[in-house]
Formats: C-alpha cells, structure tokens, sequence
C-alpha cells in the first residue's frame, strides 16, 4: 500500500478503548474504515468500525490475519509484545513504528532514552534488586515513589515511599518485574503536549494542557495550561524534540511535570492519542483523533489550533456516570459516552467538555460553575 492511504481503505487499530473509539470516529470522516483488534467482545471501538478481530494481544496467528487484511496498523494500546509487533511489521507499514512501542512500554527505556535526547525527568534507579532499592533510597532520598517498569496505568504499579518499613513492604508486592525508584517531584502542575508528526517529518502540535488527577486517575484537562508562556514554550519544544528524536510517524503524547521552580520535567511518553487530548474535538478545527489518522495515513497535517478554550471532565466510575440525565439537560455541556455497559469504580465511561471563548478560560470558580451537575463538591 502506498500513502496516502486513499478514501475507503482500512486502518487496523490494535486496542478496542476509547481511544480508539475516538480515532474510529475520526477516519470515518475522513472516509476510512478500521479494523479493530481486541480481546474484548462489543468493545467501545468495535461498536463503530466496520470489523473487529476478536483475540489476545499475545495470539500470533490472529495477529498475522489482522495484518492482512488492513492496509496500515496504528494503536490505541501500547503494551503487543515485541515478537507480535514484528510480526505486524513484517506484513504492513506500522504507525508509530516498533521501537517506539518498545521504549513506551518500559520505564527504564523511556527515561534513558529520554535522558539521552537532553531532556529532564525527575531523578531515577533502575532497580532490580532489595539492594539495589536501599543503594537508590540512599541515592534519590525520600519520598520516593516506587514503580513497576512495564504495563502500569492510572497508578496501578507504583507505591509511594515515605519510609525504609514501606520500601520493604513495597518491594515484594511489586517485584516480579524490574523496578524503578523515582525522587518525589513537589510539582506546582502537570501538564501535556499532544504532538503529530508526519513520515515527511512535518509536525503538528497541540496547546500545552493542564492535568489534574483524582484517585491517580485523570479528572480534568484545562485548555491551555495557565503557565508562563516561556514555560509552555518549553514545554512545547520538548515535545517536538522527543518526537523529532524517535523519528514518530502518529501522534505522540508528553506527560510532564512543573516544578515549584519553573522547570519542565518529563513524566511519560504515550505513542497514541491520550486523555488529555479528548478537549480537542471540541475545541479545535482537527482533534487529536483527525490528527492521529491523518498521520498514519500520510495526510497532510493542520496545525493543533484551537479556536476556543476548554475544560474536559472525565466521567468516571457509577457515580459520575449516574448524572448522564443531568448533564445531557446542562446548556454548554458537551457530552461524549464511550458506550461501555458497565460502570465500575474507576472506569473511564465518557468525558464532557465545555467551551469558552479563546482567551477566557475562567478561573477555579468559573471552572466548578460551568460543570454544572460535575462541579467538584
Ligand atoms: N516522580 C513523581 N513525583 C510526583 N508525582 C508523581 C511522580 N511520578 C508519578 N507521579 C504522579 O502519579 C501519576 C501517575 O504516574 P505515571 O508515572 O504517569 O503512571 P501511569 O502509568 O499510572 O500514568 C502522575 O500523573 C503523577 O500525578
Ligand atoms: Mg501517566
């Protein structure tokens, strides 16, 4: 197949999330169809694309057929291990490519590689060892925080160090994998850049984003981050730069970190698009899921303007869910449902977003006014 894809072929997505769900919708628009591939059955993704391979992430056969039959592979889940991402590779054009899944999925690649592009991360240890973990405690001071190096998400994996008694109760639950122990960063904010880079090296970027977790999961993205410009632009540039360096065809997005003084720490690396990008379908001409398409199949990319300020709210778990009827009756409410039947603790089940005019995004007050039945009580 050659690019640009033209109208009508198939996008093969490996994830059946929202996020895929997200990036489902966008080829639509742009006249394509997806191919999912996902363990799951009636997954958000394969609900609005025109096929799905049902099968593990871990099942080489079906992941053959999958290549097939699509005429480029992207993700929304970043964690198909090496020997099916090369079997991927050997059949289609995959988008971001290999070695950038394989650096996403484990810590300690990430942060080398990221190191090793010039970039700052909060201080780290490898750690595979109960020695190694008291050499890295002497090291790196405490608290620290303690996480596993593969498939951790929305927290899970990782444990906060405020004592030697919690390294030692800590460690046992966390070790059938490499560790790694990063210094405590006081962050004033966190923040993300959600970037887009084409194979002829163009480049597309969203506004920087501010991040704010509940329970260690997502809760609310503010657009744009109200940071010093000379901070943003940093942080920007940084992002640009990570792209530029693993030489990303997709969209990639930068968690990072704002430090009490002003400094840009990276935090991760996510090779597709990411929840605190889901403000740019609103808010901007090409969201990140446009983006994230068009880049894969080799379109030429807009750039990441937004033509209003915004706030999204994930709508997580029973309760946030529970207030569905309410927020459809909420003038100003934008409302997205991933179509997921069932709304456990700490599931992701839909996002609202709210626009305000460029330039007036309001303060705390505002913010709780304007989300309405989601206010923070
Ligand atoms: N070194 C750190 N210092 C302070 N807070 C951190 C640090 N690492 C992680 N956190 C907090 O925990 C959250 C989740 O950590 P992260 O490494 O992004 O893992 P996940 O894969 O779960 O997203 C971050 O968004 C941040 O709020
Ligand atoms: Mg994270």
């Amino acid at each position: 197949m050659s690019f640009p894809l033209p109208p009508n072929s198939t996008i093969g997505i490996i994830g059946g999330g929202q996020l895929g769900r997200m990036s489902a919708q966008a080829a639509a628009r742009l006249g394509y169809k997806c191919h999912i591939f996902t363990p799951e059955m009636e997954s958000p993704a394969s609900l609005v694309s025109a096929r799905t391979t049902i099968a593990d992430y871990d099942d080489l056969k079906a992941l053959r057929n999958f290549a097939e039959q699509v005429d480029v592979i992207t993700f929304e889940f970043e964690n198909v291990i090496a020997e099916g991402l090369d079997i991927l590779a050997n059949i289609k054009s995959v988008r971001p490519s290999p070695h950038i899944l394989r650096i996403s999925q484990y810590r300690i690649a990430e942060k080398t590689c990221i190191n090793q592009f010039g970039i700052a991360t909060a201080p780290w240890r490898a750690v595979h060892s109960p020695a190694d973990l008291e050499k890295a405690i002497a090291e790196l001071g405490l608290p620290s925080i303690l996480k596993t190096s593969r498939l951790g998400y929305d927290g899970k994996g990782q444990v906060m160090l405020r004592s030697m008694a919690d390294a030692a109760q800590a460690y046992p639950a966390l070790a059938s994998m490499p560790l790694i122990l990063e210094g405590f960063v006081d962050f004033a904010c966190e923040v993300s850049v959600v970037v887009a880079r084409g194979a002829d090296g163009s480049m597309a970027a969203f506004d920087v984003v501010e991040n704010r977790h509940r329970d260690h999961i997502l809760d609310l993205t503010l657009a744009p981050a109200r940071i010093a410009e000379e901070t943003a632009a940093q942080a920007r540039a940084i992002a640009r730069k990570i792209a530029e360096s693993l030489d990303l065809v997709g969209l990639l997005a930068v968690e990072m970190f704002i430090d009490r003084s002003g400094k840009v720490l990276v935090n991760e690396l996510a090779p597709r698009p990411h929840n605190s990008g889901h403000w740019t379908i609103d808010a901007c001409p090409a969201s990140q899921f446009e983006l994230h398409i068009r880049a894969v199949a080799g379109l030429p990319l807009p750039p990441g303007e937004r033509h209003s300020d915004a706030v999204m709210k994930n709508l997580v778990g029973p309760e946030e869910t529970a207030l569905w009827p309410e927020i459809l009756q909420t003038p100003g409410l934008i409302p997205h449902l991933y179509g997921k039947t069932e709304a456990r603790l700490g599931r992701k089940m839909g996002h609202v977003t709210r626009l305000f005019p460029r330039g007036s995004l309001p303060g705390e007050f505002g913010i709780a006014a304007a989300l309405g039945p989601l206010a923070p009580r």
